[in-house]
């Protein structure tokens, strides 16, 4: 053998090393939070779409926490702890700005490349909003979320009844559909009253739909009548016997387990209850109706933009390939396979009348006007504190232990403390 040709084999001996480990140290490891409610099933099906065109990736998939709170609870220990095992979270979309704030998500303008303008504006404004903190991309979207009025369509046929469209018309519907039916478990209905996220909505709800602004120009603007009716409104569904009593004790999910048991006429929630009461194990299967939630009398119908969104931990190790799958979880195509196979709502205006989209959830077409037009909860870096004070309110005067003038009143003295 030459001395070249030895020194050849040598080479590409080493050579055929390198590319070996090179292959084995390319192997990324995701961890990805998503929220238990929020069909970690589904989300699966689509990181293994992932890992198929990209061999080098594995993605384990982490789940927890039955509420945006306990979700954040959980993610705050592991940001507080720099804990490096997490690449990926699904955050509340009340939380990107928070999570940039204090430095624990990294930002995407470097890998989306010098349009970050054009590739933002391809969602729903909303949306792209919420994710930009001074022209950085703190966050991309994971799916679009509104509340609405769920209804149980059978039983209103069999009443003659419309889905109602203020909040009076809901009541005497519940009250009429109810005492014909005499069935003591079925509740008109359901809501939010729990000290949670959602209870800040539930507030915020007739309080908008009223015309009001809780925050303007980024002081408050808080309207006490406003907020006495709100909170009147809903302990009189209770003292009227339409929601039930422990009302207060009802979170998001409890509203959707009951509504899909059969046990509820009207639910207010979250877009993703729809694709569960389709489901197999569902009692109200095919007798579910959606509609834009009801206004106050004289008032207009509103609702409150929810939605989630996929963020990247600054103490991860992996952060350009956790960009590139969250690139991959925030695209169309997953927006669409979502959509379909979760009935989650897209975050891209156009897949809302795509064929495919419709055809599995023919109300998404309706829903696009309710999502552009859902107002956003106050943004403020103390948001913590300002819902603290909103949902605990809510959850006392629900509960008996302070009439509506009182809830309202603290709340007032309480949130001026917070936002001047
Ligand atoms: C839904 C919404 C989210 C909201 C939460 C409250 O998951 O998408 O934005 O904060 O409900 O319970």
């Amino acid at each position: 053998m030459t001395l070249n040709k030895t020194l050849t084999l040598l080479l590409a001996g080493a050579a055929m090393t390198v590319t070996a480990s090179a292959a084995m140290a390319q192997q990324t490891n995701l961890r990805v939070f998503v929220s238990s409610q929020h069909r970690p099933d589904v989300w699966r099906k689509a990181f293994d779409m992932y890992e198929a065109k990209n061999p080098n990736v594995k993605v384990t998939l982490e789940t927890g926490g039955n509420t945006s709170e306990q979700q954040a609870q959980y993610l705050n220990t592991v940001m507080t702890a720099k804990d490096s095992s997490l690449d990926v979270m699904i955050l509340d979309v009340i939380r990107p700005a928070q999570y940039a704030a204090a430095g624990w998500t990294v930002p995407f303008n470097e890998v989306i490349g010098k349009d970050v303008k054009a590739y933002m504006d391809r969602y729903l404004p909303a949306y792209a909003e919420a994710n930009t903190v001074d022209g950085k991309v703190v966050a991309l979207p994971a799916f679009a979320d509104a509340m609405f009025l769920y209804y149980r369509k059978d039983l209103l046929d069999k009443h003659g009844i419309q889905p109602p469209k203020t909040w009076a018309e809901l009541t005497a519907a519940a009250k009429k559909i109810t005492e014909a039916e005499k069935d003591p478990n079925l509740q008109g209905l359901s809501f939010q009253g729990k000290a949670i996220e959602g209870a800040v909505c539930t507030f915020l709800l007739p309080y908008w739909s009223m015309g009001k602004q809780l925050v303007s120009n980024g002081k408050l603007s808080f309207d006490k009548d406003a907020a006495v009716k709100s909170l009147k409104l809903w302990k009189d569904f209770v003292d009227q016997g339409v929601a039930k009593k422990n009302i207060a004790e009802v979170a998001t999910d409890d509203t959707r387990k009951e509504f899909q048991a059969g046990n509820v006429v009207f639910a207010v929630n979250w877009s993703y209850a729809w694709g569960q009461f389709q489901g197999n194990e569902s009692a109200v299967k095919d007798k579910v109706g959606v509609v834009k939630l009801p206004a106050v009398e004289g008032g207009e119908p509103a609702s409150c933009l929810g939605g989630w969104e996929w963020g990247v931990s600054s103490y991860s190790n992996n952060k350009t390939e956790a960009q590139k799958l969250v690139q991959y979880l925030s695209s169309p195509e997953t927006s669409e396979f979502m959509a379909i196979n979760a009935a989650l709502l897209p975050a891209f205006p156009e897949k809302y009348t795509d064929e495919d989209v419709t055809k599995a959830v023919p109300w998404f077409a309706n829903a696009k006007p309710v999502v552009e037009t859902a107002k956003a909860r106050p943004v403020t870096p103390r948001y913590n504190e300002v819902s603290e004070i909103i949902r605990t309110t809510v959850n006392g005067v629900l509960a008996g232990q302070q009439t509506p003038e009182q809830g309202a009143d603290q709340m007032e003295s309480r949130l001026h403390r917070v936002l001047r």
